[in-house]
């Protein structure tokens, strides 16, 4: 045969076998991998951007309970008259409690003359037309005839809605009013008018949409309930550690009655009134599912500060015992003395926490002694509860290496490691987690989060952690939970990008990272099916990244094969999926992908390449799109598109129950 012979057979019988595909990906049926664990995608909520504080937390009122760093912070007041007095007094035999002691005072001396105490929230009160408003608030009076007018208003003075609170008595009570709007907009305002002579006196005025979720706005718990997440890491971050002791985060301030939980500057810099606390976040992780991951203050504020507090050792005895009640307060029965607050509250059922985690993003010798402090305690009184242990804020290094070997010395159950990185650094860096010794700690990577240069949530950036979670997937034995940081983001009142979910008072959109976030938790299998591509080598920059990364699954009750694909690069790959140890296809089956037709906007680096992304005009930009597959078999071929995540659904007629264990 001469060459040219030879080479057309050759090419002829490529492409039988290849059908022209640039690759081969190859999945083993047969070859059961690791189990996935159940908790692997999580979240993590933390009051940062405003994300709980004029975020998740509904109220719509700022500052109502007049104890923010500035008392009137929030407010207007307009008086008609020459001798009324309107202000904030404090501490006085007329406060409410010792916790929230300012209270606003009106004192109207003529008839004919008023005052008026407006609220916008944050930028504006959102109204929607026909829906329910419910305006509570604490008053008390030296004259009982005393009325307050009420009504919300758009910014210009238009009256959505009114009503009158009457007959206030002589001692602080709560009244209770429902407004219902008339008119839709996104700027109004609650105004209250005193026009009664004599004085009043009020306190914690709070409007919430009659729709919510104990307290939380309802568009935000979609979202979350979207991810699916296995678990939900609260309430901080750095939130918890506190820019000195006084504000880190106390759960015993945050849960009863409203007018019993004080207000504090939030770590970020802005007031925050544990609007929702412990009792509430406990509820959402019940509504979603989610196994509930507090973090507790470790008897040390922010390490990243110079006048670091840290709390002696003889002194500890009291966090910890803070720690004990936090555990009893959530699982322990219905008659014991935390365990009947709850009850008391409306929740005699236990909430199954399983973990704790101390500290965040703590290190070094002090922190390891309190650790020790809470683990023995722990472990004593609750020996079926895991200790998370924090190894500081980097990814590595020598602080990050010591406290890992103190973590695998003194037998710590999970290791919460956290990486902001740039997109370049995940797409690198998959297999980190192949070669941690499965003998030591496991790992929660509490908070993770690809940066690009201009910190935008971009495809690029949703592409790479993609990439990353692939090796999450297949490490799960190890990597037992992961959440993205941060969570929220309330556009214009933020602290820190890239973000999940961005939001204002109506709106609110995914980035493109939620959707891989979504697609992860929703489309995670039981089990890991061993999957290698050929000729997966990609180098550019001279770095070692891959053609195509990808992690096979299956799903038991779903009975179906997952293979998920990230392909980061300009060129659509054609590929051949071979499903080895002919598992019994239905023939159907979905292809899911996330990417977007956008040009490229700049080539090098990587993390400035894939620039699209979501807006509050274009929230769904970039959003997975599913597709129906049909006539499937065991060697098909795919071509996965530029730039994109794909989610391969692969239906089976399920396998033996022998199989299945
Ligand atoms: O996710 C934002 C911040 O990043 C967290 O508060 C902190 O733990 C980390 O440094």
């Amino acid at each position: 045969m001469n060459k040219a012979l030879i080479f057309v057979c050759a090419l002829v019988i490529g492409i039988s076998i290849l059908g022209f595909s640039d690759h081969t990906l190859k999945v083993d049926f047969n070859k059961v991998g690791t189990k996935i664990s159940p908790t692997l995608f999580g979240i993590f909520i933390e009051d940062i951007n405003h994300a709980v504080t004029g975020g998740l937390y509904a109220e719509l009122v700022k500052n109502s309970s007049f104890e923010y760093s500035d008392p009137m912070d929030g407010w207007t007041i307009n008086t008609y008259g020459s001798g009324i007095t309107a202000e904030v007094a404090s501490k006085t035999s007329t406060s409410i409690n010792d916790v929230n002691p300012n209270y606003f005072s009106v004192k109207i001396p003529v008839n004919g003359e008023w005052a008026e105490l407006s609220n916008s929230g944050y930028n504006g009160i959102p109204l929607e037309k026909g829906e329910n408003y419910d305006l509570s608030l604490y008053a008390k009076t030296q004259n009982s005839t005393n009325t307050i007018h009420v009504s919300l208003e758009t910014s210009n003075g238009k009256i959505c809605a009114e009503g009158e609170i009457k007959n206030i008595g002589s001692v602080w009570k709560k009244y209770q009013i429902t407004l219902t709007s008339s008119m839709t907009s996104d700027d109004g305002h609650l105004t209250l008018k005193f026009d009664s002579v004599g004085s009043i006196y009020l306190n914690m005025i709070s409007l919430l949409p009659s729709k919510n979720f104990h307290g939380m706005r309802l568009d935000l718990v979609s979202m979350l309930k979207a991810l699916n997440p296995g678990f939900v890491r609260f309430p901080g971050g750095c939130f918890v550690n506190g820019n000195t002791l006084s504000n880190a985060f106390n759960w015993e301030n945050s849960i009863g009655p409203h007018t019993d939980r004080p207000t504090t500057m939030d770590f970020w810099g802005y007031d925050q009134s544990y609007g929702i606390g412990l009792y509430e976040y406990l509820l959402l992780c019940e509504y979603l599912g989610a196994q509930p991951v507090f973090v507790i203050n470790p008897g040390m504020s922010w390490q990243g500060s110079k006048d670091v507090q840290i709390v002696p050792l003889q002194d500890m005895k009291k966090w910890v015992q803070s720690a004990l009640d936090l555990i009893e307060f959530a699982d322990g029965p219905a008659t014991g003395t935390w365990g009947s607050v709850r009850a008391s509250l409306g929740h005699p059922k236990p909430f199954d926490l399983e973990y704790i985690e101390v500290g965040n993003e703590n290190v070094g010798q002090d922190y390891y002694e309190r650790f020790e402090l809470f683990q023995r305690a722990i472990k004593a009184k609750y020996p079926q509860i895991k200790l998370i242990f924090s190894v500081g804020p980097n990814h590595g290094g020598s602080q990050f290496d010591n406290a890992w070997d103190w973590a695998k010395e003194h037998g710590v159950d999970v290791v919460d490691e956290h990486i902001h990185a740039t997109p370049d650094w995940f797409l690198t860096h998959t297999g980190r987690y192949d070669s941690y010794n499965r003998k030591g700690p496991k790992v929660m990577l509490g908070e993770y989060a690809a940066q690009t240069w201009d910190k935008q949530s971009t495809l690029g950036a949703a592409l790479a952690e993609a990439a990353f979670m692939t090796g999450l997937e297949k490490n799960s034995d190890e990597v037992i939970m992961a959440s993205y940081a941060p969570l929220f983001n309330r556009a214009g009142w933020s602290q820190w990008a890239p973000d999940l979910i961005w939001f204002n008072g109506t709106r609110v959109y995914g980035t493109p990272s939620y959707y891989t976030q979504v697609l992860f938790a929703e489309n995670r299998g039981d089990v890991v099916l061993p999957s290698s591509v050929s000729d997966n080598g990609y180098a550019e920059q001279g770095k070692g990244y891959k053609h195509l990364y990808c992690v096979a699954s299956y799903d038991l009750k779903g009975r179906d094969i997952i293979v998920k694909i990230v392909n980061p690069w300009p060129n659509t790959e054609k590929c051949r999926i071979d499903l080895e140890g002919n598992p019994p296809l239905t023939g159907n089956g979905q292809s899911i992908v996330l990417t977007s037709n956008d040009p490229v906007v700049s080539h090098i680096p990587f993390h400035g390449r894939i620039n699209s992304v979501n807006t509050f005009e274009n929230p769904t930009h970039v959003a997975p799109i599913t597709k129906k597959l049909t006539g499937l078999s065991n060697s098909f071929i795919y071509t996965f598109k530029a730039y994109s995540l794909t989610i391969l659904k692969i239906g089976t007629e399920g396998i033996s129950e022998e199989d299945e264990k």
